[in-house]
């Protein structure tokens, strides 16, 4: 072949692969179509781990229910590992009988008559983290199984999983959940090691980005295996700083579930842990007894105002946009070109923290109303910028609208 029409094949067949590769396959849409905002809902393992059974799961759907968190958008109610204990001989996966002992498939419908989803949990290894049974090599087998009880939501983790290759076994997953035709909500843990924002989309619904949180403003605690880690609240929210980018409608990056009302933190803290959780369009899985929580942390789980920036339908995720040692501000467009913003205050001291229009993508001369999102109040109409004092480990949460 003469040089020139060598360059031309070359030329062609790297057009024609980049152009078929950027085309989504029908499945990449399908699995994209999910969680047009980020998924809310419930989550045992924080607060339970592997105690969990048909009672508490129950009793957590009727709180949720009737306690202001199915109004307030609170959806899913998610049962994490140590629900499985073994294979039967034809390789299906079977429940706990004593800690379930009307089967998975009476407990969805349980829940389902509340007006709730139902979700579980597995592993792509061939073990669960807490050492149960893996669905490797039993992908279609579970997600037919899955789908027969019910199941809306799979939190599917990677544990155990040897030499796998991460994304050929998460979209042998999400395959597996599409071909049973019901809409199944993927979610991806995988702990960002793989860095699953750059080739998520189409595969999962949300996936984690960092190892799993603790119920502290701030801790970076090794496994007993030496493996990295287990993170505070703000350490999190210091790895989210890149992200933004890569999350939108259907797909969403996951700092993990929430500790709100788990007592390691302030109220303070949890107010900014929930404010920068919405502000990152992330997940907002609740993962305290939410039976028995205090009225101050049932404020700030179903707060509408900050519920509505995690849910506003344009599903951009905020990012920073300033950082001055210990103070931050946030920012988040949302749908009708107002923004969300948080004044961050790290510091152990009161502090201004001021926000200008001009960072914000607003001109200076524009007047601007200022709404305070945890006092409920319109704090009036400013031109240029706008500051607050904000307490110690706290965020002042704003929406400002031009
Ligand atoms: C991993 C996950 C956690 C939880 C446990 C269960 O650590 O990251 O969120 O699911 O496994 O064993």
């Amino acid at each position: 072949m003469k040089r020139s029409r060598m360059r031309w094949t070359i030329l062609g067949l790297f057009l024609f692969s980049a152009i078929f590769l950027a085309i989504p396959t029908n499945a990449q849409i399908e699995r994209n179509s999910l969680a047009q905002t980020p998924p809310m809902g419930w989550n045992s393992w924080n607060k339970f781990a592997c105690n969990v059974s048909e009672d508490l799961i129950k009793s957590v759907a009727d709180a949720i229910a009737t306690n202001g968190m199915k109004e307030a958008g609170y959806q899913y109610v998610v049962i994490d590992d140590c629900w499985q204990v073994s294979r039967d001989e034809n390789g299906f996966i079977v429940a706990d009988a004593q800690r379930f002992p009307s089967g998975i498939k009476v407990l969805a419908d349980y829940v389902h008559s509340k007006g709730l989803k139902f979700g579980l949990y597995s592993d792509a290894g061939s073990k669960t983290c807490a050492g149960r049974p893996g669905s490797q090599g039993h992908e279609y087998q579970d997600a037919i199984q899955y789908a027969r009880w019910g199941v809306d939501y799979l939190k599917y983790d990677w544990c155990n999983t040897a030499t796998r290759n991460v994304e050929e076994a998460y979209s042998t997953m999400s395959n597996a959940l599409l071909s049973t035709g019901r809409p199944i909500v993927f979610s991806m843990c995988e702990w960002g090691t793989g860095k699953p924002w750059l080739w998520g989309k189409g595969i999962g619904n949300l996936w984690r980005t960092t190892g799993d949180i603790s119920d502290k403003w701030t801790s970076k605690k090794k496994w007993p295996n030496g493996d990295c880690c287990e993170y505070g609240m703000v350490d999190i929210l210091d790895l989210q700083v890149d992200l933004a980018p890569y999350a939108g409608p259907g797909h969403w990056n996951d700092p993990d579930m929430m500790e709100i009302g788990n007592g390691g933190m302030t109220i303070p803290e949890y107010r900014a842990h929930f404010s920068f959780w919405a502000l990152l369009a992330a997940p907002l899985i609740a993962g305290n007894d939410v039976r028995s929580m205090t009225s101050e942390i049932k404020e700030i789980l179903t707060n509408p105002e900050v519920i509505a920036v995690n849910q506003d339908k344009l599903g951009h995720e905020g990012h920073r946009i300033h950082k001055d040692g210990d103070l931050e501000v946030w920012t988040k467009i949302l749908n009708d070109g107002s923004r969300a913003v948080i004044l961050f205050n790290r510091g152990a001291s009161d502090s201004d923290v001021s926000v200008s229009w001009e960072e914000i993508g607003y001109p200076n001369h524009l007047s601007s109303k200022v709404r305070d999102l945890w006092a409920h109040k319109d704090v009036g109409s400013f031109t240029g910028s706008y500051s607050a004092k904000v307490a110690p480990h706290s965020v002042v949460m704003l929406k400002i609208a031009p």
